[in-house]
């Protein structure tokens, strides 16, 4: 009998390709919101399972289902797993560094450009009315020349934000997530944050840290939501200390508060920083290559545990 495959979403047709005749796959619809019994259920038949960042992959869910030996998780970031319970219970876990770097920098300064410049409002205006008025005072924004940049977390997606903001002549400020952000937060006209969800970075950017930011200045996110306190981040832009924000990711996906849907200088976007035909097929190819490794007898090459 071939070894069960689980997918718990629709993947890039290279998945099926790398792993064909190695096992059979059972395929999930993509869903939000998964519980642990969603996924106890899901992971039933599994001897490997690729997965995605919502899926919860807890110590419960690991621990009912000790036929699963492999996860490959369909993404950089692994906050979804609980690593130390994957390892007491011999899970080899992997992920897909690397290519989504330039992605996300990308989106990150799309995010920039667009909530500076007032880009998705100045859309809606053109749809509401059907017309293109141009006026004097209409619409300004900020520019992004000689604006400081903050960047928190100078891995590789920070470093290709900051390549990026260097060819729009913005000055740059990095820091690693563990270093002071006293200086960056104080006087950076964008904050930009880079980081993986940890215990430690749970909340970096909370109520004193947003309050500790230049006033006036801008919040881009294409992390992870719960770096940020939300309702923190949400009282900031409502008393006008924050100029808007610019968000890929929120705290209670795949909910998005009803505050920031509400506020008109806040660009949200689905937690799209990887969804480029190249990036989404690149992870696929390297979810895929790693369970054929495992299915083999080799070992992966982007273990986590
Ligand atoms: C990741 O890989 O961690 C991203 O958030 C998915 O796009």
């Amino acid at each position: 009998m071939k070894p069960v495959v689980v997918l718990t979403a629709q993947y890039p047709a290279v998945v099926r390709e790398i792993l064909a005749g190695l096992c059979d796959f059972v395929e999930h619809p993509s869903e939000q919101g998964r519980s642990d019994d969603d996924m106890i259920t899901i992971l039933s038949e599994a001897d490997a399972a690729i997965t995605v960042l919502s899926d919860p992959l807890t110590r419960n869910v690991l621990e009912a289902n000790p036929g699963l030996h492999m996860i490959a998780n369909y993404a950089v970031g692994y906050n979804n797993v609980d690593l130390q319970a994957a390892r007491e219970l011999g899970v080899t876990v992997t992920n897909t560094p690397g290519v989504l770097t330039e992605a996300t920098a990308d989106l990150t300064m799309g995010l920039i450009l667009a909530v500076m410049r007032r880009i998705v409002e100045g859309d809606r205006e053109v749809r509401a009315t059907g017309r293109c008025v141009w006026e004097p005072l209409h619409l300004l924004g900020s520019g992004l020349t000689g604006k400081r940049l903050g960047i928190i977390g100078m891995g590789r997606i920070g470093n290709a934000v900051a390549t990026r903001a260097q060819a729009f002549e913005m000055e740059v400020i990095g820091v690693r997530r563990d270093e002071s952000l006293d200086e960056l937060l104080a006087t950076s006209d964008i904050v930009t944050i880079h980081a993986p969800l940890t215990g430690q970075t749970h909340h970096m950017l909370n109520a004193a840290t947003l309050r500790a930011m230049k006033r006036g200045a801008f919040l881009v996110n294409t992390a992870r939501g719960p770096l940020v306190d939300e309702t923190a981040l949400c009282d900031a832009l409502d008393d006008g200390h924050l100029a808007g924000a610019g968000l890929d990711v929120y705290e209670d996906e795949p909910s998005v508060s009803p505050r920031l849907i509400a506020m008109p200088n806040v660009v949200l976007l689905p937690h799209i920083g990887s969804a480029t035909h190249e990036t989404r097929n690149a992870m696929a190819r390297i979810a895929a290559t790693d369970v054929a490794l495992f299915l083999r007898g080799l070992k992966p090459q982007n273990i986590i545990t």
